[in-house]
């Protein structure tokens, strides 16, 4: 597995987002066989594995840190995240040190280790950039945490934070169908060396042109409500799928993969870490980082991208409709 440097730490070029092993997408899968995909993702060369605190209300970490407590520590990234508000059985905001210090060290003990390597600000505190960056950097001098990073911040946000203690990497969604921060963040985050992890990269799954309209989903399915699964916009987004074909064709592999190496082809400091809770998928997906598009194939499939217009998106006001899954997965 190719490898890629998100600020000071070395991670494979696609890597596993683990959200799903504890909800969003229906059920989740036994947790036995959730851990034994972990493994498998580890065995394929994945050392990069994604969580947040807030999944399944600290579920998803404990899920994590047992699935990883079983590999090498130090052959493993762990990219956590703190939610900044107050979450279930909690009396108000992380918002200041004594807060974020007792949830990091809570965060710790669910994941079995002595330090996490990459932890985020998973929604934006605004306004408190500089205060938040002031005490991720004690914690980076204290050795609890390698690095730090923010989720969705706008790059007035990166560049107020990273003036007080430099971000390692920004987390927020980059695929095909989101594309907004190519405006200013990602341009950014180049020109600081700051790395940029993309979430929902498969455009939850739909990327993957294995979904049609018509389809039907669990009811605790987040794609139940998000607005690019509704029967209309899975129709209307038929030419995107078509022109993933047509470049998976021409290329001999799968639409994922098409849509993965086109997020790794953006720059080397992005590192796509899709979802996946399937054997063949873990392997189809990390396979994508030996999918090379050469420098004019990725301009013509961004021309061409630019020309299909794209319908619906994946955000938390629609994700909060759902009941099912906790308050808000992510904005
Ligand atoms: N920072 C944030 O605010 C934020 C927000 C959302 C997510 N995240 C992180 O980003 C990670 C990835 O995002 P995501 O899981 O929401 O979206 P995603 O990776 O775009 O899509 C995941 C969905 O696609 C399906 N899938 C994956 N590979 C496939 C393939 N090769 N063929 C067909 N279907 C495939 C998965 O199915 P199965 O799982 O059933 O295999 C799952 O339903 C999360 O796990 C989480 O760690 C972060």
């Amino acid at each position: 597995m190719k490898t890629r440097k998100l600020g000071n730490l070395e991670v494979s070029a696609v890597g596993m987002g683990c959200m799903g092993f504890t909800h969003a997408y229906g059920d989740p899968p036994p947790e036995a066989e959730g851990i034994r995909l972990v493994h498998c993702a580890f065995e394929q060369g994945c050392n990069f594995f994604d969580t947040a605190e807030m999944y399944s209300y600290f579920k998803n970490e404990e899920f994590v840190g047992k699935a990883l407590r079983e590999l090498p520590r130090d052959k493993v990234v762990i990219s956590d995240k703190f939610w900044p508000m107050a979450l279930p059985g909690q009396e108000a905001p992380k918002l200041s040190e004594a807060n974020l210090r007792r949830a990091l060290e809570d965060s710790l003990r669910r994941l079995g280790t002595d330090y996490i390597d990459l932890y985020t600000e998973h929604q934006m505190a605004d306004g408190r950039e500089e205060e938040v960056a002031d005490l991720m950097g004690r914690f980076i001098r204290e050795g609890k945490i390698r690095g730090w990073g923010q989720s969705s911040p706008t790059a007035d946000q990166i560049r107020r934070a990273h003036a007080v203690t430099p971000l390692t990497a920004v987390q927020s969604e980059y695929s095909m169908m989101e594309r907004k921060w190519e405006k200013d963040v990602l341009p950014l985050c180049r020109s600081l060396g700051i790395g940029f992890v993309a979430f929902a990269p498969l455009g939850n799954g739909f990327l993957s042109g294995k979904y049609r309209a018509g389809q039907t989903f669990a009811e605790n399915d987040l794609r139940n409500v998000i607005t690019r699964f509704s029967p209309e916009n899975m129709k209307a987004n038929g030419p995107l799928l078509a022109l993933i074909r047509r470049f998976a064709e021409e290329k001999g592999c799968t639409e994922a993969q098409i849509a993965l190496a086109w997020d790794l082809a953006y720059g080397d400091f992005v590192v796509p870490i899709p979802g996946m809770r399937k054997e063949a998928r873990i392997r189809e997906n990390l396979g994508a980082a030996d999918v090379t598009l050469t420098a004019e194939e990725y301009r013509a499939l961004t021309q061409a991208l630019g020309r299909v217009e794209i319908h619906g998106d994946r955000v938390g006001r629609d994700i909060r409709k759902l009941g099912t899954v906790p308050q808000d997965v992510d904005r």
